[in-house]
Order: structure tokens, then sequence, then C-alpha cells
């Protein structure tokens, strides 16, 4: 089995238990997007148990992984799908809150992906902006929000999609971004800083 074959098997697993992770074609938009970009410094907010993160640095062979997330059990099962793919030594795993860990990173990132809590979005903004390089991409999921509503009262998930909509704008009308926005599933908006 290829590691990459491991990993598809992970996603699967994870998928069957109800673990959140991409997409399938958000997914493969990823590998693409981190692999034509050979990415070597990435940053994730929201690991889950360690899909995506591990994905990335499959697509990117020299790239170092730090990925951030609050929940101690998928933190712990994300080092393990690390260590087994043998990518432990690439990847960092922060366990705690993205609102408190996000403000004190520092470096330069070339690539983001965005896949933590979704009415964050807009206030992590800044400082994922200042933590990417120039020439660098920020990646981020679930920008339509299509399913929040399903989990959330009315007013709650208006309020998320309004925060969204907002993070989506001010990324938009940043001259310092050139972004596109993709509709299909969950949503993602890709932008890439260009100065
Ligand atoms: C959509 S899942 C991430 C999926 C993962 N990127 C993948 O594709 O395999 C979002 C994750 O963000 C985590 N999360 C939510 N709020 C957070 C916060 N404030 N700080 C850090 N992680 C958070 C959740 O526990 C969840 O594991």
């Amino acid at each position: 089995m290829t590691a990459f074959e491991t990993l598809l098997a992970l996603r699967a697993a994870a998928q069957a238990e109800g673990i959140p992770t991409l997409r399938d074609k958000t997914f493969s938009r990823l590998i693409k997007e981190v692999r034509a970009r050979g990415a070597e410094r990435i940053l994730e907010i929201g690991a889950a148990v360690g899909i995506s993160g591990a994905a990335m640095l499959l697509a990117a062979e020299n790239a170092r992984l730090v990925t951030i997330e609050k929940r101690a059990e998928y933190a712990d099962r994300a080092r393990k799908t690390f260590r087994a793919l043998s990518l432990d030594g690439r990847a960092e795993v922060l366990e705690g809150d993205a609102d408190e860990i996000v403000p004190l990173l520092s470096g330069g990132y070339d690539f983001i992906l965005l896949d933590g809590p979704k009415g964050k979005y807009l206030s992590y903004l800044p400082h994922l902006k200042a933590l990417l390089k120039t020439g660098g991409a920020l990646f981020a999921d679930n920008v339509s929000l299509r399913e929040y509503g399903l989990k959330h009262t009315e007013r709650r998930n208006r309020t998320a999609k309004q925060n969204m909509e907002a993070f989506c704008a001010a990324v938009f009308f940043d001259g310092d971004f050139s972004a596109q926005r993709y509709e299909e599933e969950d949503g993602v908006l890709l932008a890439e800083k260009i100065r």
C-alpha cells in the first residue's frame, strides 16, 4: 500500500465515524493546489484527525505543517495519523483554541488551510494575512455554509452566514489578495497574497 492509499483508508474510516474532513472535490482541489505551489511551510486551523494535514504533507514532500486542534482526542488521533504515515517529523499539532494560538504565531507560511470554527474566519483574517508570505495562498473551506443551518438555530445560522460573507468580502476587497471562490460542495475561497 502506498502512503496515499493508507491515507485514503484512514480518511474512509474517519468519515465512517462521522469525523469532519474535507469533501471529495475540495480534498482533491487542496492536494492539487499544495502540490502546484510546492508549499514548504503550511499552517492549518482545524486539524480534526489529521487527514487534510497528512494529504498536504504527502502533496508537498519538502513541507512542514503546523496544525491547530481544540479537541484533545482529535489532536491525539491527528498525531497518530501523522505517525502512521511517517509524517510525524514534519508535522506539529498544537492542541488548543485557535482564538488564543493564532495571534501568538509568527513566521511566514506559504499555504494556510482555514478549516476551523466557521464563525471566526473574519477575526482570524488579519493574523493570517500577516502570517502569509507574499505569493502564498489562503484556502478557506465551508465559505458557503450550506449545511451549517442543519445543526443550529435560525438566528445563529444567519449570524454565521453574515460573518462568513463579511470574511469573503474582506478578502475580495483587499487589494493585497487575488481571490477566487469555488461554489462546489460547501464552497472554497482561494486567495493568493499578491503583495
Ligand atoms: C472541519 S473540521 C477539520 C477537518 C480537517 N481539516 C480535515 O479536512 O481533515 C474542523 C475542526 O476544527 C476544530 N475546531 C473548532 N473550533 C476550534 C477552535 N476554536 N480552535 C481550534 N480548533 C477548533 C474542530 O474540533 C474540528 O476538528
